[in-house]
């Protein structure tokens, strides 16, 4: 009984989320602020390569600095107000959507941040589609209100026009730019002042008429009454405040700010950790749902990351655990070959430094360290009862390239390079029928460059690539296959399951396959 409410307890107080966003539009700038009120970092410019960073660099961050974006997620735990809260980082270049699908599918709520010049980008909405799927509650920052921005009505708009959602305005900023003096909280009713007289005094109470008590130093500012207008507009026209909604995914609660200037964050996040839901059920391929607090251990597999400290080459398999709670040193079954494995060897995820993990419950993110053991989307559980968690998602890749070691007398090290980057998901590989070549698919073109880059800094194996050009791929069932399928417009190749599919060279192929062999069922993954 003292264990169930020890387990309770611990996962009430995790709050696990993702940040998304198109990128430069202040995920990372966020990302500090909040580890800062955290406590973990001490300075803002740790977690990207900029400034002074301690953040654990690794050989493939090299290609995100040198183009400025951030490849590949990360994990980042930290203690707020009596919350241990996890952020799962993704990573805003729309060629790594598959990485922040899966991700998406091991956190419990989602940040959105929006540019308030740019508004809603396609990258967001990309992203935001797969929040949706998952039902899970979205906040939603508005960033960089220090400048010019977008008129806060026509964003709201933006928002629920172009993703459906409806909007909450916490909080209605005063003003933009230079003249950006705050914002009129409407949640916790009060103003907050970007450059308050006295720094003691950051927050203008508000009485019950919603105007400041006291003195206002800001009432004569043609900001203020245009605030005071749009806060009246959204009072009588916006969407009443309505926690069932946002649980479901259905509003989203919108916060105007700054990152940058550190201003708004802090009343993001304490506001957040309010309606941020604790960790919830997880759906299984059959049967019952994993609830939090079933007592016997389960998690699953979200991604496999290797080398992320180039001193020790290593491979770590992130695991969202789902129910029960880990011990150092328990024993699990992995689903997917029913056998056992002992977890000693686990790592869990400050900002800057990894330290060993002791217990961790729902909710949380754990690091096995791994020798080739875990597949993305592996199931592991304690007791008899199997457990199997939904498919991740996986994307039908558009791009194709073929693939061959440089030097020929290096085979052993491409193999391995390719096998556990396929492995991380980084991309997907095919085998063509006849001929065995190797065939790399992917839904974004840097995923090849990624590839590359790893393939030579981390195997020492250079790689040839001939592009394919973009195809379109469809499996068939290997009972309707006939080998005699394959021509010159669509190439047959098998996946790692050893699946056929076709690569089709344009839409006219397909129709023309389709067309020649009416009876075969061809189906596209996501
Ligand atoms: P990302 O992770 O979403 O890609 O965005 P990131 O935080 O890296 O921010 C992108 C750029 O926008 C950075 O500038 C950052 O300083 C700036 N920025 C972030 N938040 C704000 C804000 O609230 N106001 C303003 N004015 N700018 C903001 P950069 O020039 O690309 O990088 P750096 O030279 O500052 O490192």
């Amino acid at each position: 009984m003292a264990e169930e409410i020890k387990l309770k307890k611990a996962v009430n107080k995790r709050r696990t989320f993702a940040i998304i966003s198109h990128p430069d539009a202040g995920k990372t700038t966020i990302t500090e602020q909040l580890l800062l009120f955290g406590g973990v970092v001490r300075e803002a410019g740790t977690v990207k390569g900029r400034g002074s960073n301690n953040f654990a660099k690794s050989d493939w961050m090299e290609i995100e600095q040198k183009r400025g974006i951030s490849v590949t997620s990360s994990v980042m735990q930290f203690d707020y107000d009596g919350k241990r809260i996890n952020i799962l980082d993704t990573p805003g270049h729309e060629d790594f959507s598959e990485d922040t699908y899966r991700t998406l599918m091991a956190v419990d709520s989602a940040v959105m941040v929006i540019d308030g010049a740019k508004g809603i980008e396609p990258q967001t909405r990309k992203l935001f589609k797969i929040c949706k799927m998952r039902g899970i509650p979205i906040f939603t920052f508005i960033n960089k209100f220090d400048r010019d921005a977008r008129e806060p009505l026509d964003l709201m708009n933006e928002i629920e026009e172009t993703l459906g959602i409806e909007t909450y305005p916490m909080d209605w900023p005063i003003g933009m730019g230079r003249q950006f003096l705050g914002v009129y909280d409407r949640f916790n009713h009060r103003v907050a002042l970007t450059h308050p007289t006295d720094p003691e005094k950051p927050y203008l109470p508000l009485g019950e008429d919603g105007m400041v008590d006291g003195d206002n130093p800001i009432a004569g500012e043609g900001e203020w009454q245009d605030a005071l207008d749009g806060i009246e507009l959204v009072e009588m026209a916006g969407n009443e405040f309505d926690e069932d909604k946002i649980a479901a995914g259905d509003q989203t609660p919108v916060f105007f700010g700054s990152a940058l200037t550190n201003f708004g964050v802090k009343t993001f996040l304490e506001t957040y950790l309010k309606f941020a839901p604790a960790p919830s059920p997880h759906k299984q391929e059959a049967g019952e749902a994993v609830k939090p607090l079933d007592s016997e251990f389960s998690g699953f597999v979200f991604k496999i990351q290797a080398n992320m400290n180039p001193k020790h080459r290593d491979r770590i398999a992130f695991v969202r655990i789902c129910s029960g709670e880990f011990t150092r040193g328990m024993d699990v079954t992995l689903e997917r070959t029913g056998k056992p494995l002992r977890l000693s060897n686990v790592t869990e995820f400050m900002a800057n430094t990894r330290e060993n993990v002791e217990t961790a419950v729902a909710g949380d993110i754990i690091g096995l360290y791994d020798t080739g053991n875990f597949q993305i989307g592996d199931s592991i559980f304690t007791g008899k009862q199997p457990i199997k968690f939904e498919k991740l998602p996986q994307f039908t890749p558009e791009l194709f390239v073929r693939v061959s070691a440089k030097n020929v007398m290096k085979q052993k090290s491409f193999h391995k390079g390719i096998n556990q980057l396929v492995q991380e998901g980084a991309v997907q590989l095919y085998q063509s029928y006849t001929s065995n070549d190797y065939i790399l698919g992917a839904v974004g073109q840097l995923q090849f460059e990624v590839f590359k880059f790893r393939m030579q800094n981390e195997y020492n194996s250079e790689v040839i690539m001939e592009p394919l050009g973009k195809k379109t791929a469809r499996w068939i069932d290997p009972e309707q296959l006939d080998t005699k399928m394959a021509s010159s417009r669509n190439l047959l190749v098998k996946d790692i399951h050893g699946d056929p599919l076709f690569l089709f060279e344009n839409q006219f192929a397909e129709s023309w396959f389709k067309q020649k062999y009416p009876d075969v069922k061809l189906t596209a993954k996501l």
